[in-house]
């Protein structure tokens, strides 16, 4: 099933629409090319969690981190197109972020593996210029899948 996101509006809606059930642990990767819209979705589930300033894309540094009282929860916003080796993500400590942080994860591609329980999210543009939206939604979500 694809859904249909006709503007930017719309991605970031629903990306918002995640926040209210996103819980410490979670991960939603985001897949889709340059300019795809996943800093927009990004945008909107930080705004959900109650961030009211501006969402940087976190190309550099690679981690933007979130936290009460800005957010209703801790969340990591990761972007690793610029990751260059293993090392690098060693360093950066995703696994043990989510200890007690939601990640949310641009460039999940550059990752040798993902979480079995990760949300998968695919961003891709239409013809015209809006996007369509693909989810592969682990058990771990089925219960919160759609979101409302
Ligand atoms: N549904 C949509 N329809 C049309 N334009 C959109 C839509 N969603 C987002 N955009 C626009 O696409 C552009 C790129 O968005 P964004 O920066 O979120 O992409 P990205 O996938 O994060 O890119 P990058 O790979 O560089 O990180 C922005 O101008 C944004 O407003
Ligand atoms: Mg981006």
């Amino acid at each position: 099933m694809t859904i249909h996101l006709p503007d930017s509006k719309a991605t970031e809606a629903f990306g918002a629409a995640f926040a209210s059930a996103l819980q410490p642990g979670d991960v939603i990767a985001l897949f889709g090319a340059l300019g795809a819209g996943k800093t927009t979705f990004a945008r909107g589930l930080l705004r959900g969690l109650g961030h009211d300033g501006d969402v940087a894309s976190p190309t550099f540094p690679i981690v933007q981190a979130y936290a009460p009282p800005d957010t209703r929860i801790p969340l990591w916003h990761v972007d690793l197109y610029r990751i260059e080796d293993a090392a690098e993500l060693e360093e950066i400590g995703l696994d043990e972020a989510r200890g007690d942080a939601a990640l949310v994860i641009e460039w999940p591609e550059r990752l040798p593996f993902l979480w079995p329980d990760t949300l998968r999210l695919t961003l891709a543009v239409a013809p015209g210029g809006a996007r369509g939206l693909t989810a592969q939604v682990p058990p771990a979500w089925g219960a919160r899948w759609p979101p409302r």
